[in-house]
């Protein structure tokens, strides 16, 4: 499973690429709002620091409004801007144009497995449910999960499904599990799936036994060892 990281800040993004985690990054306008930076430096500072595909945020409401900022978005660096575009019908007519504009795509707030069906269908490369906002309002977001890649594998759609508003670890295993093909992940959480107690207890007691063992003189051959 690829992990994107849902972020737009950029020192996140820098960590995980550091730690070599991040295949890619999603943005809305609220990730990019939280900044407190210009949209249009944000843009430049993830399109040079992230290895795979940015998803950027089309904001018009009519087909021709979206067209024109996936063109002018792409044009930024077509091998790696993903636009993304509403579950919406004018979203649709945009993602077609994109297709055919060979302009990628990934069609945003889906919550319904019919919906990922429209947006297969019109050719999307991408689709992103949103899980954590259907856990919100009591309904079972991994399910929809499972039905959007039953769907998608009984008909060979190539759109790839993003597990999306991802808001614990719980999610990134049930995602994987499942087979989705990425998880977009905040970092607050990519930082969670490290943790275990038994982990932290490991490094505490290795420490101190490191520290007991009896330091030979240099050249004696019975000098400190790191640890593995
Ligand atoms: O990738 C979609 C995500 O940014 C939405 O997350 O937590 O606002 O539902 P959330």
């Amino acid at each position: 499973m690829k992990f994107f990281i849902d972020s737009a800040r950029i020192e996140e993004v820098r960590q995980a690429v550091a730690m070599g985690v991040c295949d890619g990054v999603t943005t809305n306008p609220t990730l990019v709002a939280q900044t407190g930076r210009p949209h249009d430096e944000v843009i430049r500072d993830l399109l040079a620091v992230v290895p795979g595909p940015v998803s950027l945020e089309a904001v018009s409401e009519d087909a021709d409004g979206l067209f024109e900022e996936a063109r002018a978005l792409s044009a930024r660096n077509p091998e790696k801007v993903v636009v993304k575009i509403p579950m919406t019908p004018a979203g649709l007519v945009a993602v077609r144009r994109c297709v055919e504009a060979g302009i990628r795509t990934n069609v945003t707030l889906v919550f319904s497995a019919t919906q990922a069906l429209l947006a297969a269908k019109a050719g999307a490369t991408y689709v992103s449910p949103f899980i954590g906002r259907l856990d919100d309002v009591s309904s079972d977001g991994m399910a929809l999960i499972e039905e959007i890649l039953t769907i998608y594998d009984q008909y060979d759609f190539d759109t790839e499904v993003i597990v999306a508003s991802v808001r614990h670890p719980m999610h990134v295993l049930r995602a994987a599990m499942l087979g989705a093909d990425v998880a977009t992940i905040p970092f607050g959480v990519v930082l969670k799936l490290f943790e275990h107690p038994l982990t932290d207890a490991g490094i505490r007691k290795f420490l101190e036994d490191h520290r007991r063992i009896p330091q030979g003189a240099p050249g004696s051959g019975g000098g400190s060892r790191g640890l593995v």
